[in-house]
């Protein structure tokens, strides 16, 4: 561990790589961008990453096509693979990076999860991370035979019981079970391995749990929801988040909030690592990247893209308003989202016409058109800058505690990661706060975490 120059311990950045992924961040239709189901692209990604020495690869999930006046919504980017078969596929390509799949709660079950998890770790050598996510909403149910089975209220208490009940499978197996003894003709040491019944209100399984321990035991849990209730089940039960607070007061606010709950689990704070997502746009020099930036977000929020914004605020159909006008001059539809279908909750508007209002006092106060209020108030690049300054401000927001380090999501496919990897990276590693080369093999080791 290096010292800053007052004498405190530097921490140590952790860094993962998000497979660009759908939502408008993911600009598909520039002239870099390739193919985000080709093999070749999940492999260049990660293969940059480990090649950066990153903890981790993190694929996130939509269980569902968002859907917006009911046609399939093509301005992010639509379709995904299967995690698990990804993942599988990436463990034999790389080596030490670690390998998360965003895995909902809801509409799966235990047993099956545990089963691909352990698997993965298994296959992967101890790098298998899971991100459990809790969409409970009943247009993505439909396509489990699930639609509206579950009350939103509940969402965290089938996930809480669905991620316990998944360490009672992984620890059925204690590890030293499998002796294959070739003179004695005894294969396991303890006729009991993988024994498990578990009975709770959401749960009633029970036999015996197919695949033997695995090198991490468990696989690393993220968490990614921001309710109250998201963030007291991350205290009690995961070993990072994924944050969506990047910047410097909601970070530090957000990861006090979110250390400040471990005690009363008896928890430490090294044990819960605060990732944000973070965007970024790097040139050679500040001022190129603050155009390039600038290009970039006119790419992210197409005109179609802004009225597609206005309209899930507005809830209702606006494909014949003007994006370079002024914005809608009446106030949004009040009741349940009937135009977008299928958006994680956290992308939804609590309240549409307080933030319709918000939104009309700022256009008028900046004169921006439709499309340029929602250039300003969707997203926004966390890093912009050249690789030195990018670097710095990286450093500083984790040694000021507003993260542990970030979940970088690049606006193109594959190859958006390569000039970070190339000119940020090592400057972190001469600054000793990021590794040069992986200490250890698995995850949790990459990540500082116990091993259950
Ligand atoms: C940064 C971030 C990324 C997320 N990514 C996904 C995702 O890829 N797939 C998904 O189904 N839900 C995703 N979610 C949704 C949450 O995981 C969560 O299940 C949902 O927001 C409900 O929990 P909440 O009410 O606590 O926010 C994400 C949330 C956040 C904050």
């Amino acid at each position: 561990m290096t010292v800053s120059p007052e004498g405190k311990p530097r921490k140590q950045i952790h860094l993962a790589a998000h497979f660009p992924g759908v939502n408008n961040t993911t600009v598909w239709s520039d002239p870099a961008a390739g193919s985000h189901i080709d093999f070749r692209s999940f492999v260049h990604l990660a293969q940059t990453a480990e090649r950066a020495k990153f903890d981790l690869f993190f694929l996130a999930e939509g269980l569902r096509l968002r859907e917006q006046g009911g046609q399939i919504y093509d301005l992010d980017v639509v379709g995904r693979p299967d995690t698990f078969t990804v993942l599988a596929a990436l463990a034999a390509v790389t080596d030490r990076l670690g390998l998360a799949g965003t895995i909902n709660s809801t509409f799966n079950e235990p047993y099956e999860v545990a089963r691909q998890f352990a698997s993965l770790d298994h296959l992967s050598a101890g790098r298998a991370a899971w991100n459990v996510v809790t969409s409970w909403d009943a247009f993505t149910g439909e396509n489990f035979r699930r639609g509206g089975f579950l009350p939103q209220e509940q969402r965290y208490s089938r996930a809480e019981t669905f991620l316990r009940t998944t360490w009672e499978l992984f620890d059925s197996w204690k590890g030293d079970e499998v002796v294959a003894d070739k003179d004695t003709g005894t294969f396991l040491s303890d006729p009991a391995a993988g024994t498990f019944a578990h009975r709770s209100e959401h749960f009633d399984i029970s036999g015996r749990f197919t695949v033997p321990r695995s090198p991490q035991g468990r696989p690393v849990i993220l968490q990614a929801g921001d309710s109250d209730e998201g963030r007291e089940f991350a205290a009690a039960t995961a070993d990072a988040i994924f944050s969506r607070h990047g910047t410097l007061e909601a970070g530090q606010a957000f990861y006090a909030d979110v250390k400040g709950r471990l005690a009363k689990y008896g928890r430490q704070d090294h044990q819960l690592k605060v990732l944000p997502a973070a965007t970024f746009v790097l040139g050679d020099t500040d001022a190129d990247a603050a155009e390039k930036a600038d290009v970039v977000r006119k790419q992210q929020v197409s005109p179609a893209t802004a009225i597609k914004f206005l309209e899930q605020l507005w809830n209702t159909d606006l494909s014949t308003h003007d994006p370079d006008g002024p914005l809608p001059a009446f106030d949004p539809v009040v009741g349940e989202n009937t135009v977008a279908k299928g958006r994680a909750s956290v992308r939804m508007h609590r309240d549409p016409v307080a933030t319709a209002h918000e939104w009309r006092a700022l256009a008028e106060a900046k004169g921006l058109t439709s499309r340029e209020l929602i250039i300003e108030v969707t997203g926004r690049q966390n890093f912009i800058g050249s690789a030195e300054t990018i670097a710095t401000r990286i450093n500083d927001l984790v040694q000021a505690d507003a993260s542990d380090g970030f979940i970088l999501v690049p606006h193109v496919t594959p190859g958006g990661l390569d000039e970070f990897a190339d000119t940020v990276v090592p400057l972190l590693q001469e600054r000793g706060v990021f590794r040069a080369e992986y200490t250890g093999t698995t995850l949790r080791e990459h990540l500082g975490l116990d091993q259950p």
